[in-house]
């Protein structure tokens, strides 16, 4: 079975006193999920440290990044390389959120060579895809999350696929109370799969775990995770208060 993982993303939220309380909530209330099963909280940067050293007897727990600079090192002042990440030990690095691609101009070619600079530092990226309102209203949903799955993707050796993690997320639903029904949902993350078994094979898509973004809370999680091609969520507004991530974790297949 594929890794079932919920991840919080904290966005540009709680100062580092909540954001340690918080962790150490979570962990105090679920010591240790079932195997198989992965948390992961992507924490501003600043934080990745000691988010770090909270989770790191716990196996079923991980950090990650919410973004890294698409090259390698130098003169780019303010920014954070992969490398970087990966040396505090963070294990994921969240890339091509739609909030990324909108407000900082990231295209999926900027995308494409994050994921390599994550992949070469052994980083799990934890790749965003979904399409606006608009999109889904003229019905090209489909062709548009296909191609940003094959431009920023479709480079990849199979091995290199294998370390992916995809979330969907319709812009649409982010943040906006709007979830996807749990169909639209699972129409999607199939449509994903079959777009990655057309280029690596059934077997190697079969292994993705793709997660649903957008207004994942407590009281829907069960529901949307229960579809056959969702394999948990990627969580923002609800991953800040500890009861309702706890009930998203426990959501979990
Ligand atoms: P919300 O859960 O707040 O809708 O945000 C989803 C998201 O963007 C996670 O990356």
């Amino acid at each position: 079975m594929r890794t079932q993982i919920a991840a919080a993303n904290w966005k540009m939220n709680l100062s580092f006193k909540e954001g340690k309380q918080l962790i150490d909530e979570i962990l105090m209330q679920e010591p240790e999920p079932a195997p198989g099963k992965k948390v992961v909280f992507a924490v501003p940067s600043l934080y990745l440290r000691t988010a770090r050293k909270k989770i790191k007897d716990k196996p079923q727990y991980d950090v990650s990044a919410q973004n890294i600079y698409h090259k390698k090192s130098g003169a780019f002042t303010g920014e954070i390389s992969a490398m970087m990440v990966a040396s505090l030990g963070v294990g994921y690095v969240v890339i091509g959120h739609s909030e990324r691609r909108e407000y900082f101009n990231e295209t999926n070619s900027i995308l494409a060579e994050k994921i390599n600079l994550a992949l070469e530092n052994n980083l799990t990226p934890i790749f965003c895809c979904g399409e606006a309102l608009q999109t889904r209203e003229a019905g090209t949903q489909n062709e548009f999350v296909a191609s940003q799955l094959s431009e920023s993707l479709f480079h990849l050796t199979t091995e290199q696929l294998l370390k992916v993690v995809i979330a969907y997320e319709p812009i649409w639903a982010i943040g906006t109370g709007k979830t996807a029904t749990s169909q639209q949902a699972q129409e999607m993350h199939k449509w994903l799969r079959d777009v990655l078994a057309k280029k690596y094979g059934q077997s190697v898509a079969d292994q993705i775990s793709i997660l649903y973004g957008g207004s994942v809370k407590g009281s829907n999680a069960q529901e949307i995770f229960s579809q056959p091609d969702v394999d948990g969520g990627l969580v923002g507004g609800a991953s800040l208060i500890a009861d309702e991530f706890l009930k998203i974790i426990r959501a979990l297949k």
